[in-house]
């Protein structure tokens, strides 16, 4: 089975001092959920913060974005090497970033190995719109997401996917697990299969959408589902390590 991990995408939320302070809860509950890779993804400014509060620790952390050129010219931006010894996990091509940053598959293709390069793990989000989904057309969008973010690239090392569908994110409107079954264990495993073989068995794919310590145990129950990419309830440590327990409890 491929690795259990519960992610928590902080968002642009927290200052240093608020993010270091629920790293250090994250951090003190942690070791009463076993079998469960944390990761704790706080804004670009609190990466050290956090790294630092959960040092010694089995927490790990991730960026929310990342350029894939090295250095250069891009102001705003942050390279694959400034993030290297500051976290272990990067998420790519998250929905917020496509529709309002202007992320296309194209960057994140290059993102995604860019990464690799560096030695850090791709969260490669995917996901349809409600307009896509009521069209019929759920499927065929996250298949050619999957394809067109991973085109080239014949490493699945350190990759993992998350399946976020947009009209479930910060909604309250969770996908049923079915409806996530439906995508995951489908467009999104097939997909994979058909690019890298047996190799796509063994990368985790993560639910993400209102994703909740109430909810998280009825997805971690379904085979394809190797835990959560979680936004709203990973801002309180309680929360978050409920999410984690109850993906560690249906997978026991
Ligand atoms: P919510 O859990 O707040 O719906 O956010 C999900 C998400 O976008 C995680 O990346």
């Amino acid at each position: 089975m491929p690795d259990l991990i519960v992610a928590g995408n902080w968002k642009m939320n927290t200052t240093v001092a608020e993010a270091a302070v629920l790293a250090a809860g994250v951090r003190d509950g942690a070791a009463a959920v076993s079998g469960v890779e944390l990761v704790l993804c706080p804004p670009f400014i609190s990466l050290a913060a956090v790294s630092e509060a959960v040092k010694g620790s089995a927490v790990k952390v991730g960026a929310q974005n990342m350029h894939f050129q090295e250095s250069g010219a891009y102001t705003g931006e942050v390279s694959p090497g400034m993030l290297q010894g500051l976290c272990d996990y990067v998420i790519l091509g998250h929905s917020e970033r496509r529709q309002m940053f202007a992320e296309t598959d194209e960057s994140v293709n290059s993102k995604i190995k860019a990464a690799q390069a560096a030695g850090l793990k791709p969260i490669l989000c995917v996901g349809e719109t409600l307009q896509e989904r009521e069209a019929g057309k759920a499927s065929d969008v996250i298949s050619g997401q999957i394809r067109a973010g991973l085109e080239g690239n014949g490493n699945t090392t350190g990759l993992v996917v998350a399946y976020e569908p947009i009209w479930a994110i910060g909604t309250g409107q969770s996908a049923t697990p079915e409806t996530a079954v439906e995508i995951m264990g489908g467009a999104i495993l097939e997909t994979l299969r058909s690019l890298h073989g047996a190799a796509a068995d063994g990368i985790s794919l993560l639910y993400g959408g209102s994703m909740n310590a109430g909810n998280a145990g009825e997805y971690a129950a379904q085979a394809c589902i190797h835990g959560g990419l979680v936004g709203g309830a990973a801002l309180q440590a309680d929360s978050f390590l409920q999410v984690a327990a109850a993906v560690a409890a249906a997978k026991a």
